[in-house]
């Protein structure tokens, strides 16, 4: 279907974050002016040492409840901020909490109302160890899937991610301020205290901060990164904390330094905007205070940070100096347990199914095996780790549904002595655990590569060449090579699924569920499809090209492509109708389950100029949305893909790109069900 529209409005792209399915609400819970008018009363009574003080973290290490803490201002009665991580579940310092799906799962459930309510449980029970500011979420675009931390971030692409961290920032802050992270182009691990991202204004603006821009008009906290952006470390970084974060979004909240050794200089963080040093004031404190006094660094550096601080916590409402109150009781409770399983439902991804190899029938026989099959993998052990009891294996998933069906397990070193010929199906457990990747220095690191390990490619291989009915469930943070793809009938891409994880792959292989996952992150058939990985020079550059992206401009097929994942069911699309209006350019679409269950589709909007850029991307996701339709039904979607999308960053700032633009309406970046075009003057 084609057609041809005028775009009647000039969006205004200072003021336009990408809409989300949640909406927007406004960054001070308080009345504005009467905050700033508090803070003009209170700065001048407050000594340079007290101003200072507001600036920096008490100590190196967490405290005994696992925070780390800013001191609280008795005089003035303002409360210190109460940090801690984590993007997947209160870190594991604070004692067993639950452990949600990594936040790569959640991507791929592409549900920003269940992120919402993954954002509040998690600020619950941040908040059960007196907890007021989450260290949570992280948005790194996924630039290429070796990085250590890519399960913690919602994947590769911008306007998902987006959706995703406002969606849990909105959720955490029902509960506890959010603190967004890293900012900005942070996705290398083992280089990641010195490397020098060398990046231009366009693909910065319009492929690694939009989604920023989008999240912090709701969240608390900005957490700059360690890595330099085009020379400076991020945290000390003028043109991202003041000219693009400050005075191009108009941020009003705070930005705080990651750990330690993110910040190098004094005069160079306090000049450059950061207003917070964490965990403690190693160039701030005393530094920062004899700076002052030197003349080094003006008073009213000093104050607009302070006035940044103030603003932060009367904004969200940390009025007063609270006494420490801890409520374990709000932790692992069983709405939360349960929402961590419908997480890792909803996230699982169906990667492709052979013959109808899944599901499982009750009657069939089956063999579950491979080295993580009864290995609680939960993912990295860095600053997401999460101390999670009694986590549920992939293996006991499946023998706990299975009650009296016939499900067995057999140990790798058993399996050579194994008659597999009983078997209707064999379930082999492969993948990623926290030895292969996470954070640096803390823990493993990058991955060495996209394969997965021999042990586990050698299991694939043994049982595949003894059974014609072979499924592989795999673990991980983002995206694997699969050699054996032709050999093996049917893979669920489980990610790190959390405590319930195993339930959650029991049903879905067994069908009590029908798979609704769709990939965050594109799985190449190889990794030299993909853009290098260098996680050794000290010197890297970044440009618009990554994930789909990269593969719409090289031409090469993706093994899945994003935005992908299989059902057991079946749907259609409908022409859909676009129409260009104020808002962006509107889709409706119908859709309709064909098949004989119950299921989701994720219908996805990708849109680019008609006529080729070659210094950028083709095109890129604006919009999406979910059809949750029973067997049979039709359904009706509406998606506004936003005004900037159809902006380009130049020399002069965001500018609208006139001229044919095409909208593709489809079920992956590769499975595009119709085209249209729009005109926009
Ligand atoms: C990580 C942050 C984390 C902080 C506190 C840093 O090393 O990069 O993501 O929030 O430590 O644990």
């Amino acid at each position: 279907m084609w057609l041809w529209a005028l775009f009647a409005c000039a969006p205004d792209p200072a003021t336009a974050p990408a809409d989300t399915p949640l909406g927007l609400e406004p960054w001070c819970r308080a009345d504005s002016a009467e905050v700033e008018a508090w803070i003009d009363g209170l700065l001048p009574t407050m000594t340079l040492d007290e101003q200072v003080a507001q600036l920096s973290g008490n100590q190196l290490l967490p405290n005994a409840a696992g925070r780390w803490d800013t001191p609280d201002d008795e005089v003035h009665d303002i409360p210190g901020f109460r940090m801690m991580d984590g993007p997947r579940g209160a870190h594991s310092a604070s004692g067993p909490a639950t452990a949600f799906p990594v936040a790569a799962a959640r991507g791929a459930t592409w549900d920003p109302a269940l992120e919402a309510q993954v954002g509040e449980a998690i600020g619950v029970e941040a908040a059960a160890a007196g907890v007021n500011m989450l260290l949570a979420p992280t948005v790194n675009v996924l630039r290429h899937p070796r990085w250590g931390r890519a399960q913690e971030t919602y994947g590769e692409d911008p306007a998902l991610l987006g959706a995703m961290g406002s969606a849990f920032v909105t959720g955490a802050q029902r509960v506890v301020l959010a603190q967004v992270k890293h900012f900005a182009v942070n996705s290398i691990e083992d280089t990641r205290f010195d490397v020098d991202v060398r990046i231009d204004d366009a693909p910065l603006h319009e492929v690694y901060l939009p989604h920023f821009r989008t999240i912090v008009a709701k969240a608390a906290a900005v957490m700059a990164a360690y890595n330099h952006v085009n020379g400076p470390p991020a945290s000390e970084s003028h043109p991202l904390l003041t000219q693009i974060l400050r005075d191009q979004w108009g941020y009003p909240g705070i930005v705080v330094s990651d750990w330690v050794l993110a910040t190098e200089t004094t005069e160079g963080a306090a000049h450059a905007g950061l207003d917070v040093e964490m965990p403690y004031g190693k160039v701030y404190g005393d530094l920062l205070r004899e700076a002052v006094e030197d003349g080094r660094v003006h008073p009213a550096v000093v104050a607009a940070a302070v006035r940044r601080v103030l603003r932060t916590k009367r904004c969200f409402g940390l009025d007063h100096v609270v006494p420490e109150a801890l409520d374990p009781s709000q932790r692992l409770t069983d709405a939360h347990l349960d929402l961590a399983e419908l997480v890792a439902l909803r996230g699982s991804v169906l990667l492709y199914n052979d013959g109808g190899a899944l599901p499982i029938a009750p009657t069939e026989r089956v063999v579950v095996t491979g080295r993580i099959a009864d290995v609680e993998n939960i993912g990295d052990l860095g600053s997401s780790a999460v101390d999670a009891p009694d986590v549920v294996t992939a293996w006991e998933g499946l023998r706990d549904l299975a009650g009296a069906r016939d499900v067995s397990l057999v140990a790798v070193d058993a399996l050579a002595a194994a008659d597999l010929s009983a078997a209707d199906v064999v379930v082999v457990v492969a993948g990623l655990t926290s030895e292969d990747e996470g954070e640096g220095l803390l823990a493993s690191g990058d991955r060495a590569s996209l394969a997965l390990r021999d042990d586990d490619l050698a299991t694939i291989a043994d049982v595949t060449a003894r059974h014609d009915r072979v499924v592989v469930v795999l673990y991980g943070g983002s995206a694997l090579t699969m050699p054996w793809r032709t050999d093996v009938e049917a893979a669920l891409m489980a990610w790190y699924p959390g405590a319930r994880g195993g339930s959650a792959i029991a049903r879905l292989l067994y069908g009590d569920d029908n798979p609704s996952g769709r990939l965050p992150v594109t799985f190449p058939v190889e990794e030299a499809d993909l853009p290098p990985f260098d996680n050794v020079s000290l010197t890297v550059t970044y440009d618009a090209f990554h994930g789909y992206r990269h593969l719409d401009r090289t031409g090469v097929a993706a093994l899945f492509p994003f935005g992908h994942g299989l059902s057991y069911t079946t749907f259609v699309v409908g022409d859909p109708e676009v129409v260009v209006s104020d808002d962006g350019v509107r889709v409706t679409v119908d859709v309709t389950n064909t098949g004989d269950r119950d299921g989701i589709e994720t219908i996805q909007v990708y849109v680019g100029p008609t006529q080729d850029d070659p210094t950028r991307p083709r095109r890129a996701l604006g919009a999406f949305a979910q059809a949750e339709l029973a067997a049979g039904a039709t359904t009706t979607l509406t998606m506004t893909v936003p005004p900037g999308s159809f902006e380009v960053y130049e020399a002069s700032g965001w500018v609208r790109r006139t001229g044919a633009w095409t909208v593709e309406v489809g079920r992956s970046a590769s499975a595009i069900d119709a085209v249209a075009q729009v005109e926009l003057p």
